[in-house]
């Protein structure tokens, strides 16, 4: 589907309840960590920035979170999520346009990365589909991609 527009939204304590509330199916929790677990590593390890997928009226419908390698200059995604309700209308694919232009607009230019498990098939097409590509390497069991520059 088509014309699926996201916005990249910083947690605050008024959407804190409604980013929390975003979540997996089940079966797809073996993919993926609940989305407090990253929440609540975020609030220790001052190493992912967390952050809410919105739609154009407010709603709360996605997470992720990104950190900045200065080790070799590169932004990594994680814990890419569309709540379970909302998915399968083409928000997988407006969370990954709205994260990529988050990130290419911070100052500090980088390459875009994340990690996926290998059977984890509609993560893994949607990201081939939208340009990355698997390097070869694989880190803690999960298949390392990077997004070619357009
Ligand atoms: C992966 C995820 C973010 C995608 O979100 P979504 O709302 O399903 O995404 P979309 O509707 O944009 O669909 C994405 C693609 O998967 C395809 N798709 C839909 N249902 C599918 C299914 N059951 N199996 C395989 N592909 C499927 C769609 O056709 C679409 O293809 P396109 O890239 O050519 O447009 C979502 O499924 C999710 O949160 N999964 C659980 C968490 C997870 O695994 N995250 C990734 C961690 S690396």
């Amino acid at each position: 589907m088509a014309g699926q527009i996201l916005t990249v939204v910083e947690l605050t304590a008024d959407n804190v309840e409604d980013v929390l509330a975003v979540a997996p199916s089940s079966e797809q929790l073996r993919h993926v960590n609940p989305v407090a677990w990253y929440v609540a590593r975020s609030a220790y390890q001052q190493v992912w920035h967390p952050v809410g997928l919105a739609t154009a009226d407010g709603e709360v419908v996605g997470f992720a979170e990104w950190a900045y390698d200065d080790s070799d200059g590169t932004y990594n995604l994680g814990g890419i999520v569309i709540d379970h309700r909302h998915q399968g209308r083409g928000l997988g694919r407006a969370a990954l346009d709205a994260l990529v232009a988050h990130l290419r607009g911070r100052p500090v230019p980088g390459d875009i990365a994340l990690t996926v498990h290998a059977d984890n098939e509609r993560a893994r097409g949607l990201y081939e589909r939208y340009g990355f590509t698997a390097t070869g390497e694989v880190m803690e069991g999960e298949l390392v991609m990077v997004l070619g520059r357009s």
